[in-house]
C-alpha cells in the first residue's frame, strides 16, 4: 500500500517535471499551438530533439528562447526568442509558446518613448527614440530585459517641456545640469495686481535667482517692478535689486526667459527683449540650479526647462 502511494507520487512528479541531476524542468507554462499560430518563422537556431521536454530544454540553454517548433518526423527543435508568425508561412512542425515568459515587449515598463525591439535568443533590448516635449539623458537610451526578467535602464527620456495647463508639477526638477548658456522659458498669464515668483533653486534650498515680478507689494518702492535677488541656504533674501522695465499686464500673457551666461550673470528676457541682468552670487552658482520653481499669482501655460531666448 505504502509501496504503491510513493509509486503514484513518483510518476505523477515525473509527469510533471523531469530532472536530471540537480536540474529542475518546468514545462507546465508550455502550450501547443494550432491554426494560423502555425505559420512561423524566425528561427535562429535548431537542435536535435526526440520530444516536445527535449526541445524545452534546448530552449531553456537559451535566456530569451520562448517558442519553438518540434517537427517529429526529422527530431528536430527549430527555437525563437518569441514566437513570430507575421513573415513567412513554412509548417515545419508543431509550435510551442512559453505562456510565461520571464521577459517579453509585452511585459515591458512604459517608456517616455517609442522603441525599436530586438528581441534574440541570448537578449531583448530596445532602443528608445524620446517622445516630444522629452529629452534623452544619455547618448543614446536602451531599456533591456535580464534574464531574470528584471528590466534595465540606460538613460532615460524626462519631460522638459509642458504646454497643458493646469501645471502641478512645480518644483520641477532639471532633466541635467545647468550649464552657461542654458535658459528656462515660461509663458503665463499674471492673475492679479500682486506679484509672481520664479525661483531658481539647489538641492540644499538656497537660490542662485529669485525673481519676483511685483505689480503691488507691500514695500511702496517696489511696485511694477522686476525684483531680483537670492536666498541662502539659512533662507535670508539678500542683494535684492529691483528694475523700472515692467512689461507686464494683468490677463496678458507673457513669454519670460531667464539665461545662465558664461561671464556669471543672469539676463532677464520678457518678450524677447532683455530687461535685467543680474550678477550671479559668488557662492551659488547657477550650475548648483536642479529646480525650478513659478508660485503666486500666475497661470502658467508653458514650461519650458531647456529653451533658446
Ligand atoms: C519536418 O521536416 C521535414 C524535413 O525538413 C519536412 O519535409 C516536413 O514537412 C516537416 N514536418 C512537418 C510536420 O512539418
Ligand atoms: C541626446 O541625443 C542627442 C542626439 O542623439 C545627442 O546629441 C545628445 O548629446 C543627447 N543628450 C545627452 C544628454 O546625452
Ligand atoms: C517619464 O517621464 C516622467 C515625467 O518626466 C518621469 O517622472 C518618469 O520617471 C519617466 N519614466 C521613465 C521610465 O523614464
Ligand atoms: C505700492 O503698492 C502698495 C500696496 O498696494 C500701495 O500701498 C502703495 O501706495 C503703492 N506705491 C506706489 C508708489 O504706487
Ligand atoms: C544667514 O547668513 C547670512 C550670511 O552668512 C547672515 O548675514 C544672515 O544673518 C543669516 N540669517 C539668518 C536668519 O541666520
Ligand atoms: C555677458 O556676455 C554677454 C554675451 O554673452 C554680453 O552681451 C553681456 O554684455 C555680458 N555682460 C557683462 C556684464 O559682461
Ligand atoms: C495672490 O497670491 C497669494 C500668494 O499665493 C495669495 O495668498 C493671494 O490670495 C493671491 N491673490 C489672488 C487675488 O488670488
Amino acid at each position: 500500500m505504502w509501496t504503491a502511494l510513493c509509486l503514484i507520487v513518483m510518476v505523477n512528479w515525473m509527469l510533471n517535471s523531469l530532472t536530471t541531476g540537480m536540474e529542475h524542468l518546468t514545462t507546465s507554462s508550455w502550450r501547443r499551438l494550432s491554426g494560423q499560430d502555425l505559420a512561423v518563422s524566425g528561427y535562429e537556431v535548431w537542435a536535435r530533439g526526440r520530444s516536445k521536454v527535449e526541445c524545452i530544454r534546448e530552449c531553456n540553454k537559451y535566456s530569451h528562447c520562448t517558442s519553438f517548433v518540434f517537427n517529429v518526423s526529422s527530431r528536430t527543435c527549430y527555437l525563437q526568442p518569441a514566437l513570430d508568425n507575421t513573415a513567412n508561412t513554412a509548417h515545419l512542425g508543431l509550435v510551442y509558446v512559453n505562456t510565461e515568459p520571464d521577459c517579453s515587449v509585452e511585459t515591458a515598463p512604459t517608456l517616455n518613448g517609442s522603441v525599436n525591439w530586438a528581441h534574440t535568443l541570448t537578449s531583448l533590448r530596445g532602443k528608445v527614440t524620446c517622445y516630444d516635449d522629452f529629452i534623452n539623458t544619455t547618448n543614446d537610451v536602451f531599456v533591456q530585459c535580464n534574464a531574470d526578467g528584471s528590466w534595465e535602464w540606460e538613460g532615460g527620456c524626462i519631460q522638459y517641456v509642458w504646454k497643458d495647463p493646469p501645471m502641478s508639477m512645480f518644483p520641477v526638477g532639471l532633466p541635467f545640469p545647468v550649464k552657461s548658456g542654458w535658459s528656462v522659458c515660461v509663458e503665463g498669464i499674471p492673475t492679479s495686481n500682486e506679484r509672481f515668483t520664479v525661483e531658481l533653486m539647489t538641492a540644499s534650498g538656497s537660490q542662485p535667482l529669485h525673481a519676483d515680478f511685483r505689480f503691488r507689494f507691500d514695500s511702496a518702492v517696489f511696485n511694477n517692478t522686476i525684483y531680483l535677488g537670492y536666498r541662502l541656504i539659512n533662507g535670508s533674501f539678500t542683494g535684492g535689486q529691483g528694475y523700472d522695465d515692467f512689461p507686464f499686464t494683468v490677463g496678458q500673457l507673457f513669454r519670460l526667459g531667464v539665461k545662465a551666461t558664461n561671464n556669471a550673470t543672469f539676463e532677464i528676457y520678457v518678450d524677447d527683449i532683455i530687461r535685467a541682468t543680474f550678477p550671479q552670487h559668488p557662492e551659488l552658482p547657477a550650475s548648483d540650479v536642479t529646480t525650478v520653481n513659478v508660485r503666486n499669482n500666475v497661470t502658467v501655460t508653458r514650461l519650458d526647462l531647456w529653451c533658446n531666448v
